[in-house]
């Protein structure tokens, strides 16, 4: 495993893609700073995204050098670890990148991994070969307070074994991005794999079983139909319901609605085993549990708090876990294992896109299926 510390024992970070989330690992990177890191270069093609960028990191006291492409960041040989935090369907070509560049960089790259199962399967086939490098993937929703409360209670045995996890996320339209490349499913791999890769990977987790096939209904019924970019308006669903069905009986549920402005929560999750059920709402950041001896009057409140999150961001402190995990297992020098690993990249795209290819053809998709090259 390559060692990362350099005489004066920092860790120099380089963020590839500085819009809206490069941004946020930026500042995260910068709230660590007391644990000896820095970022010392971005690479973006996109001037005011590079503008943004070192504005802030000046207000920090950091210099940045700037490239407009990955490869001159690689090539510069400047960095030990690299934040991949460009749109969806550069992924592919980054990665590769990095895994074959005789330097060895440690990489957090953003999910989804990839846009198609078949250039995950190749990227995690190549990282393979790398025993020099870990990569781990912006999987963060696990670290959100009272997701994390909820992980820790479900494995705990409060709820039994679990057998259904129902997620639903209503809230706001996509954002616009630099050069609206999320309006497309040709660029992110479609909702059900952009976003929904983060709610597929929790209930794997929940269920602590493997995906085998996957239904899916969805459509786009209120967004984005006034928008027209080069003559194309966005295809990308803004509504669905998806269930899954794992190897070990239990089956998941995401509702997604992308818009319910007018909702408390964004997330509110449910796992139900054969003696308990709990549950966590965010931003509410509280965690519900009980029995079903207990009943109603026996269920739990709890609010979901971390006191190690020195920025919370747009995703309430979770990116900045994120970014503490990755840096324990980064100065472990290969002793420790990402916390969230390329395979769980993998698989939160496989269901993603088979849920995609189930509203296509109004029928279950086996996870088999989308593995096969065919289906990309
Ligand atoms: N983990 C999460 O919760 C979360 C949240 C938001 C976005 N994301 C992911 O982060 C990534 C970026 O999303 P965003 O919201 O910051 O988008 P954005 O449009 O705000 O920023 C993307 C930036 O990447 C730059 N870019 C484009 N092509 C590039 C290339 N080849 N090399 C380097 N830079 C390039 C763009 O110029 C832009 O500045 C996406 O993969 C997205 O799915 C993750």
């Amino acid at each position: 495993m390559a060692s990362v510390e350099n005489d004066d024992g920092t860790v120099k970070y380089g963020i590839v893609g500085v819009g809206m989330m490069g941004r946020e690992h930026l500042i995260n990177l910068y709230h660590l700073r007391s644990q000896n890191v820095g970022v010392v270069a971005i690479a973006d093609p996109h001037v005011p995204s590079q503008q943004l960028a070192v504005e802030l990191a000046q207000s920090f006291g950091w210099h940045l050098e700037v490239f407009s492409g990955h490869r001159e960041l690689l090539d510069s040989g400047l960095c030990d670890v690299v934040v991949v935090s460009s749109p969806n369907m550069t992924h592919y070509r980054i990665l590769m990148d990095i895994i074959s560049h005789p330097k060895p960089h440690h990489v957090l790259v953003e999910k989804p991994l990839c846009t198609t199962v078949a250039d995950c399967k190749k990227v995690v086939d190549a990282a393979r070969r790398r025993t020099d490098m870990l990569v781990q993937v912006g999987l963060e929703y696990r670290y959100m307070p009272p997701v994390a409360k909820l992980i820790e209670v479900v494995r705990g045995g409060a709820v039994g074994q679990v057998k259904m996890v129902a997620i639903r996320e209503h809230r706001f339209p996509f954002l616009v991005k630099v050069d609206n490349w999320n309006r497309f499913n040709a660029n992110t791999g479609g909702t059900l794999v952009e976003k929904c890769c983060h709610f597929f990977d929790l209930m794997k987790l929940f269920a602590g079983a493997n995906p085998v096939r996957v239904m899916a209904s969805g459509a786009i019924d209120v967004n984005h139909k006034d928008e027209v970019y080069d003559g194309k308006v966005p295809d990308i669903i803004d509504n669905a319901y998806v269930i899954v069905e794992f190897d070990n009986g239990s089956r998941g549920m995401l509702d997604l609605c992308m818009f319910a402005e007018g909702s408390k929560n964004e997330q509110e999750i449910s796992v139900v085993g054969d003696i308990g059920k709990g549950e966590a709402f965010v931003p509410e950041s509280l965690v519900r549990f009980g029995t079903r001896v207990a009943g109603r009057d026996g269920v739990q409140t709890l609010k979901a708090e971390d006191r190690r999150i020195k920025y919370d961001g747009l995703h309430h402190g979770s990116s900045y876990l994120e970014h503490l995990t990755f840096l324990s297992a980064v100065r472990a020098k290969g002793e420790k294992a990402p916390a969230v690993d390329l395979q769980d990249g993998l698989i939160s795209v496989a269901i993603g896109v088979a849920a995609q290819l189930s509203i296509e053809k109004g029928q279950f998709v086996t996870i088999q299926e989308v593995m096969d090259e065919h289906y990309g």
